[in-house]
């Protein structure tokens, strides 16, 4: 019990931090090495992906990369996607956020963007209708894109789902669009070159995340 007139101790908000880029980029290695590295220097991590991150996000996720999917239209995959992630934040991002953790997720809003709007075709403008209904002004401190010839990362995915199989040509498209992210959000996109070994793409993320959030070891 605090005393009367005793303030709660003030907790800091943790950084949010999502990782984007095309099939067999590295992600889930990288987010894995981000997430090893920042607790080391005794910093609290939540670790989480997208579609998925709670019990009805994780059912979409089924959905969404199964078979029941396939030829699914872009506008209604998009609206799917939005529902996991509204449930994502509000129920695991947010109050993690909330409670001084530091959040990394394996692909967020930008994928849509990528794989819904630049690649699939939808307007644009529904891609910011949604976001706005289903996460407000929120969005991540720090987007890393990791980056490789589409090539390169359909020969490295090694699990085989429905977006793999939608070819290169839309897959170049996606790459194309995580570029332009770079571009046209500098202050809180970067783009990292995946094509390096593992070890040197994990030194610039974590270089890149001190210099930009001021967090690490
Ligand atoms: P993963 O392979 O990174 O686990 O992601 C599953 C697939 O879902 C991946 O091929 C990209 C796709 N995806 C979208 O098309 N839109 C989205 O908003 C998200 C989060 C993922």
């Amino acid at each position: 019990m605090l005393g009367r007139g005793a303030a709660a101790p003030q907790v800091t908000r943790g950084k949010f931090i999502t990782l984007e880029g095309g099939e067999g980029a590295g992600k889930s290695t990288q987010l894995a090495r981000l997430a090893l590295h920042l607790r080391a220097g005794g910093h609290d991590v939540l670790t989480t992906r997208e579609p998925g991150g709670t019990a009805f996000a994780e059912a979409l996720r089924g959905v969404l990369v199964g078979d029941a999917a396939q030829g699914v239209d872009p506008l209604a995959e998009a609206l799917a996607h939005f529902a996991a992630r509204a449930d994502h934040v509000s129920r695991t991002i947010r109050p993690a956020l909330e409670a001084g953790q530091h959040v990394l997720c394996d692909r967020f809003f930008d994928s849509t963007f990528a794989y819904q709007v630049v690649a699939g075709g939808i307007d644009r403008r529904h891609f910011d209708t949604l976001r706005h209904a289903a996460i407000g002004d929120f969005r991540p401190d720090l987007t890393l894109v990791l980056d490789l010839p589409v090539a390169l990362g359909m020969a490295r995915a090694r699990d085989a789902n429905r977006y793999e199989a939608l070819g290169a040509a839309f897959h170049e498209r996606v790459r194309a669009a995580f570029r332009s992210l770079a571009e046209t959000e500098p202050d809180r996109c970067v783009l990292i070159d995946a094509a390096a070994d593992t070890d040197t793409v994990a030194r610039a993320i974590a270089s890149v995340v001190r210099e930009r959030l001021g967090i690490g070891p």
